[in-house]
């Protein structure tokens, strides 16, 4: 066993964990975080993605030993007092899901890429999420919402709820 200290969606933990152990699993089973999930564990789906220190990266090509001294940052630490991350509420407005599998990944994915580029292009936003695999929305609406989310679009909302109407922002 060997000890970390990690600080996870702000809280800090010190665990004794297998040095083989993978960050997506002690997240999972150690940690309760279940809205990180494991799609492939081959890292080509990108369904684990969280933050190491505010970098994107996939948590089942990570060691739990590795996060040791580092703040990782899951799809459950995005919310701040009730109010969801603002991609999160783009997902929710451009309907960027359907099963939802991907989703957490997607998410965590498009805030780093926000991060870097605060105003992708729509190629660099399909270039960004290309580790990011969705089996379900053809990726369409999962490139408005990050549009959406980044403020290129906006959207009309229909009284029934979701985004109907696009407008290109100067
Ligand atoms: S579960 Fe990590 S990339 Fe698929
Ligand atoms: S919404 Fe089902 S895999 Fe992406």
């Amino acid at each position: 066993m060997t000890r970390i200290n990690v600080t996870v969606d702000g809280m800090k933990v010190a665990d004794d964990v297998e040095p083989r152990m993978l960050l997506v699993h002690y997240l999972r089973e150690r940690l309760g975080k279940t809205g990180t999930v494991v799609g492939c564990d081959t890292s080509n789906c990108g369904a684990c993605t969280v933050h190491l220190d505010g970098q994107s990266v996939k948590s089942c090509n990570v060691l739990a030993v590795q996060a040791d001294g580092h703040e990782v940052t899951t799809v459950e630490g995005l919310a701040q007092d009730g109010h969801l991350h603002r991609v999160q509420e783009a997902f929710r407005e451009c309907h960027g899901l359907q099963c939802g599998f991907c989703t957490p990944g997607m998410i965590m994915a498009s805030v780093d890429l926000l991060g870097r580029n605060p105003h992708p292009s729509e190629e660099e936003i399909r270039e960004g999420l290309e580790g990011n695999l969705c089996r379900c929305t053809g990726y369409h609406n999962i490139v408005r919402a990050v549009q959406f989310a980044s403020g290129h679009l906006a959207a009309a909302v229909t009284a029934g709820g979701g985004a109907t109407e696009e407008v290109a922002q100067a």
